[in-house]
């Protein structure tokens, strides 16, 4: 990949510019820390994973490479979105994707305002489309929202003139978390690919939004990826599966357990959701870790540097075991540090498709043309949408 010098992602001493080429933007291996892979970004929001390109993948991934450059650095500050104001409107309880989107945004030099809806008028029967716009008339450029509807984001971005993030909406989607942990594979496996290798989502994957987004990032960069669980919570994926909906890639749907884990390259457990389980989709907790939690024994059948993942929050002793949790093959803290820098290549990616470069995107992203906003119920019930 070329690259290209950008100011704005210059060290603190150097810090004098504005982002001068906003769509062409930074990063490499060994490239200098302010240099960046040449490539066109022309989303306005990033509402999930299923319309990015492998090429975008891609380009995020390489710009996520600079920015942990710029981590690595003593003041790990940049000029790049300097007055650009930041809105994090979290519905739902978060400590990773709202923690580091700030600090990410932070990092960026944006001005960044964290709103809580619990303590916001919100709680005095504000709609969501009054308060953004309320958000957007207070400075708001970029708007991070987590919200326990899905479509929540879409329907924002019908709303809302700058970019809007999802940063996890409902059972649907959470983009930045698959993005963060196809940094972490690459991270990790031989090659810096996940092309051909063998991924386990296992758990609650029917009210995970990030096995969701996950699906298509994974398989859109040639992932061999099962999902595992007890049938009552594999509904519809099935479906999705069988359909061919998922065309060329390469998606498995079981609840065999042993059959998922042979061999497998990355076992990421999921979150038991608790706060969306309905009654009679589990026996109990206690059966499903005696038959789904992910033990050193049943790790052993996966090969023997596998990567174990999980999105966090953990219940451990359910879905994962303490000691698989806090393993040699755990790379759950990475994960969580590596988001910041995967929030920081988004953010900087979407304020330069701002300045110009993707006038026609907003219709494509916004959800507005196939009312994904008003129809978000159905999709919960089954299988992901297709934008293919
Ligand atoms: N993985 C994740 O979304 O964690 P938080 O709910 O803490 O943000």
């Amino acid at each position: 990949m070329t690259t290209v010098t950008d100011p704005a992602l210059a060290a603190p001493e150097d810090m004098a510019g504005s982002i001068a080429d906003p769509g062409v933007v930074a990063g490499g291996p060994g490239s200098p820390a302010n240099a960046a892979p040449a490539g066109r970004w022309s989303h306005r929001h990033l509402l999930d994973v299923d319309v990015l390109t492998a090429d975008e993948l891609d380009l995020i991934m390489h710009t996520t490479d600079t920015m942990t450059e710029i981590l690595a650095r003593a003041i790990p500050k940049v000029p790049a979105l300097r007055g650009w104001g930041v809105t994090l409107l979290f519905y739902e309880a978060s400590t990773r994707t709202r923690v580091s989107f700030e600090v990410a945004a932070k990092n960026l030099s944006a001005d960044v305002v964290n709103i809580a809806a619990s303590t916001s008028s919100v709680t005095k029967g504000e709609s969501l489309i009054d308060t953004i716009r309320t958000l957007e008339a207070l400075g708001a450029r970029m708007l991070v929202i987590r919200h326990a509807t899905s479509g929540a984001p879409y329907l924002a971005a019908e709303h809302f003139s700058g970019s809007v993030l999802n940063g996890g909406d409902g059972w649907h989607a959470h983009p930045t978390q698959a993005l963060l942990d196809l940094y972490t594979m690459r991270a990790h496996l031989a090659g810096g690919s996940v092309a051909g290798r063998k991924v386990v989502l296992l758990g609650d994957v029917l009210h995970s939004r990030v096995a969701r987004s996950n699906l298509w990032s994974l398989t859109a960069t040639g992932a061999d990826v099962w999902v595992c669980g007890p049938a009552t919570l594999l509904r519809g994926f099935e479906a999705w599966a069988a359909t061919g909906v998922a065309g060329a890639r390469r998606f498995t749907v079981t609840s065999d357990l042993g059959g998922a884990l042979r061999d497998a390259d990355v076992v990421m457990a999921l979150r038991i959701q608790r706060e969306r389980m309905a009654g009679g989709l589990l026996p109990s907790l206690r059966e499903y870790a005696a038959r789904f939690g992910l033990t050193r024994e049943r790790l052993a059948l996966a090969r023997p540097d596998a990567l174990v993942m999980h999105p966090g929050p953990m219940n451990e002793g359910v879905e994962i075991a303490p000691d698989v949790a806090a393993g040699t093959q755990s790379v759950v803290a990475e994960q969580v540090a590596n988001g910041v820098a995967v929030r920081m290549a988004v953010l900087y990616l979407l304020a330069g498709a701002r300045d110009g470069r993707a006038r026609d995107s907003g219709a494509r992203d916004s959800g507005a043309r196939d009312g994904r906003a008003r129809d978000s119920g159905a999709r919960d019930a089954g299988a992901p949408r297709t934008s293919e």
